[in-house]
């Protein structure tokens, strides 16, 4: 041993290199416990919601709407015939495999029936299952973090209500291989789940209920915005389009000339309504389903705070965003 270490010209530590090697096992330890309870215990970092949630009143007629502004059937039915609204089943690609939306009917056993309101604020708002276990990001929780107290309770009461339940389970996952693994999620969230809006332009009253409208509820941002090597959404460039090549192509909707500068609000509004773009054509794809399921739903007025709030997306000074840290 002596002679191999010799030869590659290894000498003792010094006492100051043992103390540094010392520092770093520590430092090591304490990150690794400390991811482990990001993965493990996510609760321990992410304030669950709190308990007042339970004593608002909910408002059926605004949770329906609220049901279809963010979509939740469009991952939730399979979109062929027969289909049972929110019984799961629908295949979704990620780029680490496929997903199976699941059942969230309100059937106790195959559903979501038997959930308390602050167990369903935590799943749809962090990602955190009533069991502790982290959710796949597929599940848009990323951008419904920042849902008011009284939506969650509203959509929760119309789904209870006005859904049928549905004694049927989705089939599982088949995810590869090392994303197949939950706790893993924990380090991701840590990086991209936060609860600040993702411009800085927004101004108005008006402007406000449309970002809520469409960075919140809509979630436009998950499928318009290019995603960082890890997929967490790259702030700088948000709603600006994720290139034909790349995983889920879609085209830039800010408000350049790349994008929708050269849309009147007239064409945005029917586009909002009907899918019909400028050039007469209509939207294809994944977007078809967005604007039957959300868009379409949109009241004239809110339809309104939405095109203000792409409006706001101009790119003075090269970018919409707000600072990526
Ligand atoms: C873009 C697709 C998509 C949309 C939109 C979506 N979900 Fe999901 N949802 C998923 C996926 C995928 C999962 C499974 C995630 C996992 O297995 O980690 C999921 C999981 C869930 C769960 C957990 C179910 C369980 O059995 O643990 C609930 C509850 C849920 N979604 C409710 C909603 C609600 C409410 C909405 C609308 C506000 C919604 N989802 C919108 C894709 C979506
Ligand atoms: C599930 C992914 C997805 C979501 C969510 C989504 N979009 Fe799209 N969007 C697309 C795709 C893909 C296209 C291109 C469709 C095609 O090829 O016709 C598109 C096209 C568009 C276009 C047409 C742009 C053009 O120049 O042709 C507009 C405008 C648009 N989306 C707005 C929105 C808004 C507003 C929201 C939120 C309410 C939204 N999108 C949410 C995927 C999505």
């Amino acid at each position: 041993m002596s002679w191999l270490a010799q030869r590659l010209a290894l000498h003792p530590l010094t006492k100051w290199q043992r103390k540094r090697f010392v520092l770093s096992g520590i430092a090591l330890t304490l990150s690794g416990v400390f991811s482990l309870i990001v993965m493990m215990f996510p609760t321990v970092i992410w304030e669950k919601s709190n308990a007042k949630i339970n004593s608002l009143t909910p408002d059926i007629a605004n949770g329906k709407y609220i049901y279809h502004l963010s979509g939740c059937s469009a991952c939730h039915t399979e979109h062929v015939p027969g289909a049972k609204e929110l019984a799961g089943g629908k295949r979704l690609r990620t780029p680490f495999g496929i997903l199976v939306a699941p059942n969230v009917t309100p059937d106790t056993l195959s559903g979501i029936g038997g959930w308390t309101v602050e167990e369903f604020a935590d799943a749809t708002r962090l990602g955190i299952s009533p069991d502790g276990e982290h959710y796949y990001p597929a599940f848009p929780y990323t951008s419904y973090s920042r849902m008011t107290d009284q939506d969650i309770v509203d959509l929760k009461a119309y789904i209870d209500t006005q859904v049928a339940p549905v004694a049927e389970k989705a089939e599982e996952r088949d995810l590869l291989f090392p994303f197949s693994i939950r706790y893993g999620m924990g380090m991701w969230k840590l990086l991209y789940l936060d609860e600040e809006p993702k411009t800085s332009k927004v101004e108005g009253e008006q402007a406000k209920r449309g970002e809520y409208l469409a960075e919140v509820l809509g979630h436009c941002g998950e499928c318009h915005s290019p995603r960082d090597i890890m997929g967490g959404v790259i702030r700088s460039r948000w709603m600006s389009g994720v290139p034909v090549g790349e995983f889920n192509p879609a085209p830039n909707i800010t408000n350049t000339v790349d994008g929708t500068l050269h849309w009147t609000d007239k064409q945005w509004l029917d586009f909002l309504k009907t899918g019909v773009l400028p050039d007469g054509n209509y939207t294809g794809g994944e977007m078809a389903l967005v604007v039957e399921e959300i868009t379409s739903h949109l009241s004239k007025e809110d339809a309104d705070a939405m095109v203000k709030y792409f409006r706001s997306l101009t790119d003075e000074g090269g970018t919409n965003a707000v600072d990526p840290d």
